[in-house]
């Protein structure tokens, strides 16, 4: 590769442009700062008198409960999702659990930074689909940005052609269900990354099993990032 070429790609960060870092760092900074934690405990509290009353709540009751909360990537994570993006030249990107979109930013960044694209988000709650967008706006990538509002077993079911990257980070008993969806789009080497896989060990071990079989068509690992660790599957 020449050095006229290296130049250029070196130019091509996303990431690295002041107002996308800049929002970056204060979205990270909110998801981890004071504002979080009466909103979070209620959010644990509520989900805790569920498991003693033996209650399962649907999806859309555990989205109205944490619609104040980021629960987003770290930054470790936020960039090894760019980073796996940028490798396999991900031009169409789909995202299980958009949140105030802060993954999707590392994601649009990484499609922008491929030569264009999209990325297809995902989120029940309206009020954080809103605050998502006003976010892409600020960080100027709305444009490589589709956001599906509604159930992401619904509004994912056509992702318009083969999917380059899938992120799976909205409620965990939906991983397989979703995957299971948008596996035939999955184009061979497409990257499957599903997050919180050491703090949902337990619900997301059916999910773990099915990805690292050996049978599955792809190959798996356990990546630790930031305070958790994502899967990371490639498929074959
Ligand atoms: C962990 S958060 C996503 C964080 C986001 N990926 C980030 O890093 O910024 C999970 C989100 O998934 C959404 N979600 C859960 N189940 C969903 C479904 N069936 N369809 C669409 N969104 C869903 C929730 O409302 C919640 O905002």
């Amino acid at each position: 590769m020449s050095t006229m070429t290296n130049a250029a790609m070196a130019a091509t960060n996303t990431l690295a442009e002041p107002r996308v870092k800049g929002l970056l760092d204060r979205l990270h900074g909110e998801a981890w700062g004071s504002g979080q934690i009466l909103p979070f405990a209620r959010f644990a509290l509520e989900m805790g008198l569920d498991r003693v009353l033996g209650r399962t709540p649907t999806s859309q009751e555990e989205s109205d409960r944490a619609r104040d909360i980021y629960m987003c990537l770290g930054p470790d994570q936020g960039r090894l999702a760019y980073l796996l993006a940028r490798s396999n030249g991900a031009r169409r990107i789909v995202e299980f659990g958009t949140s105030f979109g802060v993954s999707t930013i590392y994601l649009a960044a990484a499609v922008r930074d491929n030569g264009g694209g999209v990325v297809i988000g995902s989120e029940l709650e309206p009020s954080k689909a809103a605050r998502a967008r006003m976010h892409w706006e600020e960080a100027g990538l709305s444009d490589v940005i589709d956001l599906r509002e509604g159930d992401a077993l619904q509004t994912l079911r056509d992702p318009g052609g083969n999917i380059d990257v899938l992120l799976l980070d909205g409620w965990k008993e939906l991983y397989i269900p979703v995957f299971d969806m948008l596996l035939p789009h999955l184009r061979v080497g497409s990257v499957v990354v599903a997050d919180n896989t050491r703090m949902f060990r337990t619900s997301l071990a059916p999910y773990l099993e099915r990805v690292r079989d050996p049978q599955s068509g792809f190959v798996s690992a356990s990546v630790p990032a930031g305070y958790d660790a994502m899967e990371v599957s490639v498929r074959l």
